[in-house]
């Protein structure tokens, strides 16, 4: 035990495990080396696990030299990512199932769609996209729940080289006007309601209201999932599923060049409006691929279950592209742990013989919360291998997961990586790399970490450091730009520390070489594993009428990681009332989306500014961990004054 009581140790996977995995250490160490000394030739190789329709001559060419930074992987050849994930399984696999849907509600039928079934259904959705005027490079934003219609949507639009823009159906008509403007998408992908948890989200309503601030011309498919009544525009509004049903069952694939973009995702960064982030074809695939089958430790015949909702980054790679790339059964799952009740996870792994389970570490916190007995009255005996994602895993979350879920056999796979990197970048491979509970171990084959030292922007030659993470040359995941704004790209990752692809976490590597993930160091916050920009919310609460000015920042939170704490300085004459504060709250999860909406507002009458004018997020950050006896030198203040009130009225006192 450590002095904080926290579990600690080393964890290694049975020797049967090791046995039967695809890369044992000897094999890690071995290919680890052999991909960063000579990146052509392992990525070479490893872009033959897809399928090309004319094959690469060249494979790396990449620079992060900022103002020139550039980054191309198998630049000459072309594929189609949605043959690759479909057809070219039809021939061994066409009646496996390629995805199994897991309705809300328990007492819905499970779908097992095949292979085959996939095929033909991607088909008619391509179909439905084309006559509706889609061609190769349009965008396509999808705003849809998790049912299959998700998934058809993506690989049509991969089908015919469209390229997709899924916008979680967590957030609000704002944001997702911002991204059909921002994309400039023609065409967004809806349905009437997303069942979750029991409760529904009206998703048609929603779009409606974004296109009203959208080009007309947009136009809006509606898949008919829960059946209730919603507005209908006959000129713009199209049914999904009757033009699906009407639509011919087969449409060829586009040949696509590897660095042609696959898909665009929004997501939050430090300073202004989300990032567009974009990731291509060739490379991505190939990643998404090699990580789903190595991290996993996935073996043909495995029932793969990532809970993550495809709106994401994680359901994008380990929903959809990964899993489907190597021919894997899938879980997409619509509802929530919680519901009907605290067992849901556990009862789905028995009922579909779940074989790998990758959530997140908030979702473990909670259901730890409720007690083991609702994981000890499954049977969980085909688990074989877990995995954690989106935030450092404490290790009392650890600990449980391993014990109850687990039981002891199953190594966890702590995977370190972002909405930029494509797939993982630091995680352990289970047969390979022996786990200590909150460190993501060690690099992904050919990712180079290196710790930086903040201040002085050196790379740290020690084994043990402490600093920044910034990774020294690109790998096939990476992502390529942000989508109409390279200069913005390079700003953000790549002016900070040069020659270095910036991260934005912070990170300690032990003296076992292991990497620790610190959490960010810029003003992202990580809230239930949802990744947010304190400048959005700071945004949003600023355009509310009683509000001039705001600052937010995270704070420890017990369930969700990071909560939101948003200090607040109201327009001059407004009284700050509970009923006010309960309606900002109400207001940023209209603005933003229920996930932003802060769990701590605290009236300020002033905030500690520099002189400059600038606020320092610094002390706010200490006064809202509650952790105000240390807030360092204050004398640069304008008005040092403003902090004592601040600490005074603070509203985490925990
Ligand atoms: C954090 C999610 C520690 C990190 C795939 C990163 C993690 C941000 C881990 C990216 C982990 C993700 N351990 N921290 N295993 N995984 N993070 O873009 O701060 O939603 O920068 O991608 O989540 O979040 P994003």
């Amino acid at each position: 035990m450590a002095e904080n009581g926290q579990p600690t140790g080393v964890y290694s996977a049975s020797k049967d495990f090791i046995a039967n995995a695809h890369v044992n250490a000897e094999q890690y160490a071995a290919m680890y080396a052999a991909s960063v000394a000579d990146p052509d030739a392992f990525w070479g190789a490893q872009g033959k696990r897809i399928d090309w329709i004319k094959d690469y001559s060249t494979v790396k060419n990449t620079s992060f030299d900022y103002g020139n930074v550039s980054i191309k992987w198998y630049e000459d050849g072309t594929l189609n990512v949605s043959a690759n994930c479909i057809d070219r399984h039809m021939i061994s696999r066409a009646n496996q199932t390629a995805i199994i849907w897991e309705p809300d509600s328990p007492a819905a039928p499970a779908q097992h769609i095949t292979y085959a079934q996939l095929l033909e259904n991607t088909c008619r959705m391509a179909n439905v996209l084309k006559a509706q005027g889609v061609e190769k490079g349009d965008r396509v934003v999808i705003y849809l729940p998790m049912i299959p219609e998700a998934a058809y949507a993506m690989l049509a639009c991969a089908r015919i080289g469209a390229i997709h823009s899924i916008v979680f159906a967590g957030f609000s008509p704002d944001a997702l006007a911002n991204r059909i403007n921002d994309s400039e998408a023609k065409i967004v992908i809806t349905a009437d309601f997303a069942p979750r948890g029991g409760k529904k989200t009206a998703l048609k309503s929603n779009t409606d209201q974004a296109l009203l601030h959208c080009d007309d011309r947009v136009k809006c498919l509606v898949v008919k999932h829960t059946g209730d009544q919603t507005h209908w525009s006959a000129e713009r509004d199209v049914d999904v599923k009757a033009e699906m049903a009407a639509a011919r069952p087969y449409c060829p694939y586009v040949e696509m060049n590897a660095e042609d973009p696959l898909f665009i995702l929004y997501t939050s960064g430090s300073t202004g409006k989300p990032k567009g982030v974009v990731h291509t074809s060739g490379g991505y695939l190939v990643y998404a691929a090699m990580t789903q089958q190595m991290t996993f430790d996935y073996q043909d015949g495995d029932v793969f279950w990532c809970t993550a909702d495809v709106g994401w980054v994680t359901g994008h790679s380990y929903i959809i592209y990964g899993p489907l790339a190597n021919g894997a059964t899938t879980i997409m799952f619509e509802g929530v742990p919680t519901y009907p009740d605290a067992g849901r996870f556990w009862e789905v792994c028995a009922k579909h013989k779940v074989n790998q389970f990758y959530t997140a570490p908030t979702a473990i916190r909670s259901l730890m919360g409720m007690g083991p007995e609702w994981v000890d009255k499954h049977d969980l005996s085909s688990l074989r291998v877990l995995g954690s994602v989106g935030e450092p895993i404490n290790p009392e979350a650890w600990n449980w997961y391993n014990t109850h879920v687990g039981k002891g056999k199953c190594p966890i796979v702590d995977t370190f990586w972002q909405t930029e990197t494509g797939g993982h970048l630091i995680t352990p491979l289970p047969g390979a790399i022996p786990q200590k509970p909150g460190s993501a171990t060690k690099p992904f084959f050919g990712v180079k970490p290196v710790v930086l030292d903040p201040a002085t922007a050196t790379v740290q030659e020690a084994t043990e450091a402490d600093g920044v993470l910034c990774i020294a040359d690109s790998w096939p995941g990476q992502m390529r730009t942000l989508w109409g704004d390279h200069a913005r790209f390079e700003e953000a990752y790549f002016a900070q520390y040069r020659g270095y692809y910036f991260t934005g976490d912070g990170c300690r590597r032990d003296a076992d070489g292991y990497y620790w993930i610190t959490g960010r160091v810029d003003d992202v916050i990580n809230v239930s594993g949802h990744r947010m920009g304190t400048a959005e919310v700071e945004s949003a609460l600023v355009a509310h009428p009683k509000v001039a000015e705001s600052a937010v920042v995270g704070y420890p939170h017990d369930i969700k990681g990071q909560g939101i704490y948003a200090y607040v300085t109201l327009m001059n004459g407004v009284e700050p009332t509970d009923a006010l504060r309960k309606e900002l709250e109400n207001w940023v999860r209209s603005e933003i989306g229920p996930i932003a909406k802060p769990d701590l507002i605290q009236w300020a009458p002033g905030l500690p500014k520099t002189r400059s004018g600038k606020i320092m997020r610094r002390i706010l950050r200490k006064i809202a961990e509650n952790d105000y006896g240390s807030l360092g030198d204050t004398s640069t203040l304008a008005d040092p004054s403003v902090v004592d009130e601040l600490i005074n009225n603070r509203m985490n006192r925990g």
